[in-house]
């Protein structure tokens, strides 16, 4: 695999797709095995979740779950902005239902504290995470999410739905920054 590069910035290769597919299948079963409900709702967080969700949500085998989508957005270029701004709602009605929250990366945990805040409003049975990535040293807010694909150090990565301002989430595999030389 070779190096790409974006906005001027050189990434190499970081996490490959098979890597990414075995991990989805234990979080699919992870979560499958913990569901308390057969009719559970996958949220989505747009954009970055989506090709992660895709994935994620077709090894999950609960004939009588849903998936839906929300909107959120806290990054500019490489760096959280630490405001989070909702731009697209929640139309479901997730009261009563057991909501598991698909995430792409949890980095500062504005997001996740944001958006758990927010679905306590329509009084879900429970509300769990579920993020591909982990950023633990990163982490000034809430709690690590429930189920994790990989904990990574600080750094910023792109590919598989992950961004550099609105590009490279068509890469299949993960690419992180590379350090000055
Ligand atoms: P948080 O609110 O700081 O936890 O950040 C959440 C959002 O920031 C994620 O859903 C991503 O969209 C974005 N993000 C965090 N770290 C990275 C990264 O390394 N690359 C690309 N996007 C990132
Ligand atoms: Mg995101």
């Amino acid at each position: 695999m070779k190096n790409v590069v974006y906005q001027g910035m050189t990434f190499e290769p970081y996490i490959r797709r098979e890597e990414i597919n075995e991990q989805i299948k234990r979080l699919a079963a992870e979560i499958k095995r913990d569901c308390q409900s057969e009719n559970p709702i996958f949220l989505c967080v747009l954009n970055g979740a989506f090709v992660f969700a895709a994935d994620l949500y077709r090894e999950i085998d609960l004939p009588k779950s849903e998936i839906t989508f929300i909107r959120f957005k806290s990054y500019e270029g490489t760096s959280s902005t630490g405001d989070v701004k909702q731009v697209m709602g929640l139309v479901e009605d997730i009261s009563g239902r057991e909501v598991i929250i698909i995430e792409d990366i949890v980095d500062t945990g504005v997001t996740a504290v944001q958006l758990r805040k927010k679905l306590a409003e329509y009084a879900p049975k429970s509300v769990k995470m579920v993020s591909l990535l982990f950023k633990p040293d990163s982490l000034k807010q809430g709690t690590a999410p429930e189920y994790v694909g990989f904990s990574i150090p600080p750094r910023f990565i792109l590919g598989y739905g992950l961004d550099i301002d609105g590009m490279a989430r068509n890469l299949p595999d993960i690419y992180v920054l590379k350090k000055d030389e």
